[in-house]
This record gives C-alpha cells, sequence and structure tokens, in this order.
C-alpha cells in the first residue's frame, strides 16, 4: 500500500506555517520532530477539563491517574513490554539518565569498569563519566569502526573482563546515522556480567523498538524525537529497577514506575504524548491495521520507515553528487537511519546552515553534542557538520528541493 503522506501531512498544523510566507522545510527532525493534531487536542484537552494533581477523589484527580496509568501502559506498547511499571518518564533523557547513573553508582566499587562507545550523544556520556569520578571507577572507550560506522563485536569483545560492570551503547546515532547491534552487543556484556544501558533517542524517531527482544537492562528515548511532547522516557528492567537504590521523598511511593518520579509530572505533557502514541495508532488504521496497540505500532513505524529511506536514498545519492561534500557517515542504506550529516571542502557548516535556513530549508550544524564522535573524525570543533534529519511528513518534492538549496549555496 502506497504511504498516505498527504494525509499524514494534513494531520501536522505546523507544517503550513512560513515564514513571512516562505515554507519550511523541516529536516531538523533529529533535534526535534512536529506534533501531530492529537498530541496538540490532548495537551489542551487536558487543561480544559481535568488538570489537577493526582491521588485524590476530586473527578478531576481521578482522570489525571488514570491518564497516566493508560499513558505509561500504552509506551509499554510502544517499547515492547507487557509491564508498565518498567517505563518511567521524565523530563529528558538527559535528567533521567543522571538521576539513575546516581543510583546504579551505589551497585559499583572502585576499580571497577565501565564501556562508553565513541558514538554516544552526551546524554549517554556525561552522566557516566561523572559517575565513575566520584565512584573511582575506570573508564574505557569503545570506538566504532570507520568503514561501517558502527560497533563491531569484536570491538567491544577486546575491552570486556569480569570487572566490566555497565556499557552505555547508542542504539542510532544522531550524527552518522549508523546503527548498531544492540541486540548482539548486549549479549557480549551480559556475558562478561555487565548491565547494559541503550541509548535510542534517535532509533525511536525512524524503527520501532523491542525492548524484551533486545533484552537490554535500560533503555532511554525522548517522545519530542517521535513526534511528541519534550519528555524522556526510560524503560528498565524490573528486577533492575528493583534492586536499584532510589533517590526519592521519603514519604513518596515505592511502587514502579512512580518510585523514581520525582516531584509531580508534567501531566499536561504526558496526555500529549497519549496523543503521539493515538496518532501512530490513527495511521496504522489508515493503512489498514485494526489489531493490537503493539500491531498497530509495528505497523506505523514499518510504513513510516519504508517512506523515509525512499527519501534517505534520494537524499544521500544527491548529496553524493554535489562537488565539495563528503558525508560524516555511511553512504549505503544498511545499518542506518535517515539522519545524514556532511561538511564541504569551502564552506564552514555553520555558513552552510546559516544560509540554508534563510531559504527556509529547517537543519542543523555542529557536533549536535556528539562530542566524542566529533573528536574521532576530527572535525572543526567551531564548526562539526551540517546535519539533515528527515521525519515521516517529509516528502520526496522537499528533498528534490533541499538538494537544489544545498547546490547553489555550495556552488557560491
Ligand atoms: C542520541 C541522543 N541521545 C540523547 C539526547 C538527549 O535527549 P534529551 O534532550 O531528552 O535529554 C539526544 C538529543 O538530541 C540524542 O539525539
Amino acid at each position: 500500500m502506497t504511504f498516505p503522506i498527504d494525509l499524514v501531512r494534513t494531520q501536522f498544523p505546523s507544517l503550513l506555517t512560513t515564514d513571512a510566507g516562505q515554507a519550511r522545510i523541516y529536516f531538523d527532525n533529529a533535534a526535534g520532530t512536529q506534533v501531530p493534531q492529537q498530541t496538540i487536542d490532548h495537551v489542551v484537552d487536558y487543561f480544559q477539563r481535568y488538570n489537577s494533581n493526582t491521588g485524590v477523589f476530586n473527578p478531576t484527580s481521578v482522570a489525571v491517574d488514570a491518564m497516566y496509568a493508560e499513558a505509561t501502559q500504552a509506551m509499554a506498547d510502544f517499547l515492547g513490554t507487557p509491564d508498565a511499571g518498567e517505563v518511567l518518564i521524565g523530563a529528558s533523557m538527559t535528567t533521567l539518565t543522571y538521576h539513575l547513573s546516581r543510583s546504579l553508582a551505589h551497585q559499583f566499587s572502585p576499580g571497577d569498569e565501565i564501556i562508553i562507545t565513541r558514538m554516544e550523544h552526551e546524554g549517554n556520556v556525561s552522566p557516566w563519566l561523572q559517575m565513575a569520578e566520584d565512584n573511582d571507577l575506570t573508564v574505557k572507550w569503545l570506538e566504532f569502526d570507520r568503514d561501517s560506522w558502527v560497533v563491531e563485536p569484536p570491538m567491544l569483545e577486546a575491552l570486556l573482563t569480569d570487572r566490566t560492570k555497565l556499557l552505555a551503547l547508542n542504539y542510532a546515532s544522531n550524527l552518522t546515522g549508523g546503527v548498531n547491534d544492540v541486540k548482539t552487543l548486549t549479549a557480549m556484556a551480559h556475558a562478561a556480567g555487565a548491565q547494559v544501558y541503550v541509548d535510542a533517542v534517535q532509533y525511536a524517531s525512524h524503527r520501532l523498538i523491542d525492548v524484551k527482544d533486545l533484552e537490554c537492562d535500560f533503555l532511554a528515548c525522548s517522545p519530542y524525537k517521535f513526534y511528541g511532547p519534550h519528555l524522556g522516557v526510560v524503560y528498565g528492567r524490573r528486577e533492575r529497577l528493583d534492586a536499584l537504590h532510589p533517590y526519592k521523598l521519603r514519604c513518596a511511593t515505592d511502587e514502579l514506575p512512580l518510585r523514581f518520579s520525582t516531584g509531580t509530572p508534567a501531566f499536561e505533557l504526558v496526555a500529549g504524548l497519549m496523543g503521539t502514541l493515538s496518532y501512530f495508532q490513527w495511521l496504522a488504521t489508515q493503512l489498514g491495521e485494526q489489531g493490537t496497540r503493539r500491531a498497530q505500532f509495528s505497523a506505523a513505524y514499518h510504513a513510516m520507515g519504508t517512506h523515509e529511506d525512499v527519501l534517505l536514498e534520494q537524499l544521500l545519492s544527491g548529496l553524493l553528487a554535489i562537488p565539495g561534500v563528503t558525508l560524516k557517515g555511511s553512504s549505503s542504506m544498511e545499518k542506518r537511519v535517515a539522519t545524514v550529516s556532511f561538511v564541504h571542502d569551502r564552506h564552514t557548516p555553520s555558513t552552510i546552515a546559516a544560509q540554508l535556513s534563510a531559504k527556509g530549508l529547517y537543519c542543523h550544524w555542529g557536533d549536535n553534542y556528539a562530542f566524542e564522535l566529533a573528536r574521532a573524525l576530527e572535525l572543526d570543533p567551531e564548526q562539526g557538520v551540517v546535519r539533515l534529519g528527515l521525519g515521516h511528513y517529509n516528502t520526496s518534492e522537499e528533498v528534490s528541493t533541499a538538494l537544489d538549496l544545498i547546490t547553489h549555496t555550495l556552488a557560491q
């Protein structure tokens, strides 16, 4: 079935917004996606109908509790676990990761080792570096292969010892788009006795996650990268979460998932997240999938990913044909998602990005917080790359226009 791109675009009101009459091409999705009307409606509905705190008998409070329970269950279905207690919702991936790193540190002793890949966004680096510093742990860096742009299993094998306690592992790089074989790498880390903390923030924008298939211990994502509000979500295996020392108020609940929730959650955004998940179900219905919620997420993501891959192929081949452009990521369609970074031999990334943004092509530049990766690639520390991140509401016409704008900009 052809992807209903026109119908999809009608669901996203911001796609029609212009800058003084100039249309916007949103290719900045790797930094944050636009939201569908369902997300907006759910936020508005929350404020109009049941804005309240939790845990009392007021009908509004009862409605908030029900909504929170429903949203965590829907997120559990989205991540591939039947257990909503394994779904922690917080302010951002970075906030949750810092929070959990403080708890995890109780399980480690001085001299224990943690492994961090060079592909990480700083959100999956700094919390662990600071944990290591505070607790005299040894940090080992896991390189990626410069041809495949991912971590190859032998590279991890060489670092694992009986003192390895944690592997911080990127699912998809927010700079190169490279996708790691998380399942294989997780099994290797487990065999050595280490826990695995997966950063799936970029991956979740493009492919459906299955935490039970991956068998990881923790996995973080950020709804604002998959057409939702500014929140972070972490899946944690129940036995791992139960074993953690919680940093919580004495009188706050010890029940999962709220055991790790510090303060009052942003209920309006959780309602918005429910709207986003409903949007995926709506899309699945358009595609003829009427099955379980998980089956609908799967159908929606399959169609979204297939549509994006067509655009990605068009973008990659177009960029490779422009004189002076060097991709920082794989030029093949294997083991990658639709996040594309490049540099040019004459123009700096900031100059290119400024000119493209002025022409309505929304993009990003810099190291994009993939700080170690940018250093490993010897990118100009002040400049990094130009990054284009595609989403499922982008079109082939937008890619053609973007390539024309880039060609024209770089020819100057
Ligand atoms: C791969 C990756 N990890 C982590 C983060 C940080 O997420 P948050 O803003 O939710 O802390 C980002 C944000 O760009 C990201 O791309």
